[in-house]
């Protein structure tokens, strides 16, 4: 048995969409376990430009996909996706996608809270990505909230509206936002469900017959560890558990099978959205990072904040995930600089500490300390080998690897599928 999770280790977007596709040919099954349609998951087959967010990457190569239950879906969101990966000739069948019953859903309202919120906050926004995915958090865990399995059963849906539009009206009525119209809530909801509910399942229980029999599964995180909702930059983070251990919880399965814990890590370091950020740098360096990778939203559009690598950030990403390897992504992206500089500590009221303190203050004002490494000005862009990567580039990894103390399995060097440099097999380990 064999079950690799796929978590981001710094703040998203660190290509895991890539490295899931590409770790693909080897599983049988993959699983969202958290997140929702805030995720934008780029993957680039023979220059075909694929972006999902919320159906797993798997959908693309026809494996088995699982929308898990610690997901939160729009349904509108969904059936629009499935309709947009379709026309690019996917096929997507309730045989190859299941939906867990048990997931929660995100409603319009959730949307203008959201929005709402980040309006009235100001200065002191988040920069979410407006999709409703912590008004619709919020209701999870406030028991309020409608299931996917509720869509079936319209009786209970009743009940279950009626007490959820009452906590909203009196949220919207203190927000100035109109009252939410009841009868046409459900005439939405009785049009979308025939669209989603033919992939509603009790995935759990799909999955534990995957595993029986033997079949190799891979998790895919969305977001990152540093905006996990209680070890990322809190309140600057998304409003779901990120971390490696989510993937049983978020999915149905006990935490002995997973076998393996993939890191993904970014040569370098974005955030997008607003929140504490050590390594950023608002100079050329930053402007030539993004332009070179392309640091802009896959499925949002926003531009990312560019840094130097922070190797404190990721070393307590890997602690809290326990991380046996990473995926380093990007490292074309830094081909061609003199020099390259990589953050091992910080320095916080004149004092040196090696890891990210919980209070948003401190967050704010630790000082990174460099370390300044040479680049090594030729090019990896579309390496497959270790043995096509300059001898500087492989200093560069190895001096991560000894920085965070977890080895490099995959090297990613393009956005193309196929361009990955494979050091240790995650599924062999
Ligand atoms: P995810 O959210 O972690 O799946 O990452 P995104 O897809 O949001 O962002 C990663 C971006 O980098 C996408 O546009 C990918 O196509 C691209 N990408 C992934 N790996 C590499 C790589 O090794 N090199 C370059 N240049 N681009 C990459
Ligand atoms: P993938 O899976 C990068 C960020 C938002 C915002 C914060 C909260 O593509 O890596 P939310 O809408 O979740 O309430 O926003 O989290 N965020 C992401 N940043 N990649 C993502 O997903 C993200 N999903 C959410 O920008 O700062
Ligand atoms: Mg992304």
């Amino acid at each position: 048995m064999s079950a690799v999770v796929v978590v981001g280790a710094q703040w998203g977007d660190e290509g895991k969409g890539k490295i899931v596709d590409w770790l693909c040919h080897r599983a049988d099954v993959v699983v969202r376990f958290q997140g929702g349609h805030n995720a934008g998951h780029t993957l680039v087959v023979n220059g075909k430009i694929y972006k999902l967010a919320l159906l797993p990457s798997g959908v693309v190569q026809g494996k088995l996909s699982i929308i898990g239950n610690g997901v939160v879906v729009d349904p509108w969101a969904l059936a629009e996706e499935i309709s947009k990966i379709e026309q690019q000739g996917v096929k997507i069948s309730p045989e190859l996608l299941v939906l867990s019953d048990q997931a929660c859903l995100i409603l319009p309202f959730h949307r203008d809270l959201d929005a709402a919120r980040e309006a009235q906050a100001g200065a002191a926004s988040i920069g979410t990505t407006k999709r409703g995915i912590g008004p619709a958090y919020e209701d999870k865990v406030g028991r309020r909230a409608l299931r996917v399995a509720d869509l079936a059963d319209a009786e209970s849906m009743d009940w279950k509206i009626e007490r959820l539009t009452a906590h909203h009206n009196a949220l919207r009525r203190g927000l100035d936002l109109p009252e939410i119209d009841v009868t046409d809530l459900k005439r939405q909801l009785g049009e979308i469900a025939p669209r989603v509910l033919p992939y509603a399942k009790p995935a759990w229980r799909v999955l534990d017959a995957q595993l029986q029999e033997s079949r190799r599964v891979l998790f895919e995180g969305a977001q990152g560890v540093l905006l996990d909702v209680d070890h990322g930059t809190y309140p600057f983070v998304t409003s779901s558990n990120v971390v490696a251990g989510q993937a049983a919880a978020g999915s149905g399965v006990g935490p002995r099978a997973i076998t393996y814990v993939l890191g993904l890590v970014k040569a370098y370091t974005t955030r997008v959205g607003a929140g504490p950020f050590p390594t950023e740098l608002n100079d050329d360096i930053g402007k030539r990072i993004g332009e070179v990778g392309r640091e802009v939203g896959t499925n949002t559009g926003r531009a990312r904040r560019c840094g130097w690598f922070d190797a404190v950030l990721v070393r307590q990403s890997i602690a809290l995930c326990g991380a046996d390897g990473i995926a380093l992504t990007k490292l074309d992206v830094l081909d061609g600089f003199d020099e390259i500089k990589i953050c091992t500590g910080y320095k916080l009221n004149g004092e040196v500490i090696d890891y990210l303190p919980a209070g948003v203050k401190d967050q704010q004002a630790v000082e990174p300390i460099y370390e300044t490494l040479d680049g090594w000005k030729k090019t990896t862009k579309g390496a497959r080998s270790s043995k096509d990567l300059p001898a500087k580039a492989i200093k560069y990894i190895r001096r991560i690897e000894e920085l965070i103390g977890c080895p490099a399995a995959l090297v990613s060097t393009s956005p193309e599928r196929e361009d990955v440099i494979l050091m240790r097999d995650p599924f062999k380990a």
